[in-house]
């Protein structure tokens, strides 16, 4: 691939302005200077990449996968109405290219969220065919015990809507605590079927989204990964 096109794909602007950052000799790439616009790169081949002196991480081709510790208080939009986007966690570079959400997590809502250019990767892992198993640790307001989570399991009629849903697993690490596994993705749903179950949910975390999770990762920290990991619960 040529060096310019891959600059491009890096998200470092326009064909001129990547040009131009090869004609001033601030581009190295796996530690050599480059100063020929007609290099050919292997962009799987690239480990290091630095611009002006300052390293950045090569943003993987043709596809990214991202893997976000979502933050409380940011809005899964690139348009976003009341807070910052999760988006603007992001590298400048990256926001460069188009990339979307695979799923949305509500504002309030921490955890894992995937963002990545690949369409079918979304279309599939948010297909309710593939049943990608998502698990969610929610705070509740009132104590609850095994009846809860029993009812969450046979299946709740959500508010608005007239189709019984259920949780793939449901059980409480304490009695303000509910682990629970869905495989679906309907608006709000944790939340929708805790009240339709005659409890609120306060607080909501994605530990786990199909085999991704955010160990390691602090809160707003995110990573490139591979999405070769099978994806289980
Ligand atoms: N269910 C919800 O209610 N909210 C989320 O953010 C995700 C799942």
């Amino acid at each position: 691939m040529n060096i310019i096109k891959y600059l491009q794909a890096q998200g470092l602007g326009s064909r001129k302005q990547c040009t131009q950052l090869i004609q001033y000799d601030l581009i190295a790439i796996n530690g050599c200077l480059k100063n020929n616009t007609n290099e050919d790169i292997a962009p799987n081949d690239v480990v290091a990449l630095e611009i002006n002196g300052e390293k950045q991480i090569p943003v993987p081709y043709p596809f990214f996968y991202i893997l976000l510790n979502k933050p409380a208080d940011y809005e899964t939009s690139h348009k976003p109405k009341h807070y910052p986007s999760v988006f603007s966690l992001l590298p400048p570079n990256l926001l460069n290219l188009p990339m979307q959400a695979v799923g949305r997590l509500d504002a309030d809502t921490t955890g894992v969220l995937i963002i990545t250019n690949d369409g079918q990767f979304n279309h599939r892992i948010t297909s309710p065919k593939h049943k990608v198993p998502k698990r969610y640790r929610a705070v509740l307001k009132h104590a609850a015990d095994e009846r809860l989570c029993a009812q969450l399991r046979s299946g709740v009629l959500l508010h608005d809507d007239n189709e019984t849903v259920c949780a793939e697993q449901a059980e409480l690490a304490d009695a303000h605590t509910l682990i629970m596994v869905i495989s679906n993705g309907k608006y709000h749903q944790v939340k929708r079927m805790v009240a339709a179950a005659g409890n609120r949910v306060e607080q909501l975390h994605r530990e786990q989204f199909g085999a991704w999770r955010t160990d390691g990762l602090s809160v707003g920290e995110w990573r490139f990964f591979q999405p070769d990991q099978l994806i289980t619960s």
